[in-house]
C-alpha cells in the first residue's frame, strides 16, 4: 500500500522541486520500474500540445505559422527554442522553468523597440523569423535534402 500511495501524495505537491520530488518518490518506494513510469509521466506532463498555430494576435493580415512541436522535440533541446527574461535580457532555459507563450514577451509593451537586425523583436513576427526562419536557412546550408524539402520557404510553415 504504502509504495502506491506515497508517490500520489508527493505528485500533488506543487511547491516540491521536481528532481527533489523525483528523489523523493524513487527513495521511498525503492522500486525501480516505478521510478521509471513516475519519471515519464512528469516529462509528458510539462512537453506542450504536438501542433501548435501560431498567429499574432489583433493582427490586420493574419499569416498563420503551423508548428509540428513534438517532431522538432524529438531531434531538438528545448534551450533551442525556450528561454526567459531578466532585467530586459534573455535568460536561458532551465529544465522544469516555466514555459510562457512567445508573445506573452514579444509584444509592443514589453520589447517596445527591441530589434536584431532587421528583425522586431517586440513582434511575435520577429520572434517566429528570428528562431524559426534562422534555423530552417541554416539547416538548409547544412543537408541539401532539406533545401529540395524547401525547408527555407515561406509555405513550409504558412500554408497557402
Ligand atoms: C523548435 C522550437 C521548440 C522546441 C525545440 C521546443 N519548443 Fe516548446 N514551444 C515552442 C513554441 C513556438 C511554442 C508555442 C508558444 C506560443 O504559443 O507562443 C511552444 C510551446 C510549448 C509549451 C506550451 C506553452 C504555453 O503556455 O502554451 C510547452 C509546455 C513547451 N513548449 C515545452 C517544451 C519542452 C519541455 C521542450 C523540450 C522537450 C520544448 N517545448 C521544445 C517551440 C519549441
Ligand atoms: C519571458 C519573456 C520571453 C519569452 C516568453 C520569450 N522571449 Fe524571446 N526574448 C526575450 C528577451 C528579453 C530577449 C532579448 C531581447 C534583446 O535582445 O534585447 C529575447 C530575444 C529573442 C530573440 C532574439 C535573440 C535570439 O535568441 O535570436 C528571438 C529570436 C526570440 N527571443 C524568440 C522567442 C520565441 C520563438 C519565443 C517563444 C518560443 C520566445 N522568444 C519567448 C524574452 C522572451
Ligand atoms: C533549431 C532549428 C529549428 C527551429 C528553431 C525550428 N525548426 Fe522547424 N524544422 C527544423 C528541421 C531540421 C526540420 C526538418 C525535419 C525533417 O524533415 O527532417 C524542420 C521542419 C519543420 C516543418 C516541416 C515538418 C514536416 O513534417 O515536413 C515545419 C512546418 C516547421 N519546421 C516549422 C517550424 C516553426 C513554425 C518553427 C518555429 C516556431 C520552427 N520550425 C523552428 C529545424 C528547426
Ligand atoms: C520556419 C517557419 C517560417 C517560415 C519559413 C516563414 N515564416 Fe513567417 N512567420 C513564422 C511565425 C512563427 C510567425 C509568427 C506567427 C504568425 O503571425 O504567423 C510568422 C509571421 C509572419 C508574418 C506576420 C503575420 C502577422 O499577422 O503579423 C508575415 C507577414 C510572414 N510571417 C511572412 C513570411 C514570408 C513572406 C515568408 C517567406 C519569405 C515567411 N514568413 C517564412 C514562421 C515562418
Amino acid at each position: 500500500m504504502a509504495i502506491i500511495i506515497l508517490p500520489k501524495i508527493i505528485i500533488i505537491n506543487e511547491g516540491v522541486n521536481l528532481m527533489i520530488r523525483k528523489a523523493l518518490v524513487c527513495g521511498a518506494a525503492a522500486v525501480f520500474l516505478l521510478c521509471g513510469l513516475i519519471n515519464t509521466g512528469f516529462a509528458e506532463d510539462k512537453k506542450g500540445p504536438e501542433t501548435i498555430t501560431l498567429t499574432a494576435t489583433g493582427s490586420a493580415k493574419p499569416k498563420p505559422a503551423v508548428f509540428p512541436h513534438k517532431k522538432h522535440q524529438e531531434t531538438l533541446k528545448c534551450t533551442d527554442c525556450h528561454h526567459g527574461a531578466k532585467d530586459g535580457k534573455q535568460v536561458p532555459y532551465t529544465e522544469g522553468m516555466e514555459i510562457g507563450k512567445c508573445e506573452s514577451c514579444h509584444n509592443a509593451k514589453v520589447l517596445a523597440g527591441k530589434t536584431k537586425g532587421p528583425l522586431k523583436l517586440d513582434t511575435l513576427k520577429g520572434a517566429g523569423h528570428g528562431n524559426c526562419l534562422e534555423c530552417h536557412k541554416e539547416m538548409v546550408k547544412k543537408d541539401p535534402a532539406l533545401k529540395d524539402k524547401k525547408l527555407d520557404k515561406c509555405t513550409t510553415c504558412h500554408a497557402k
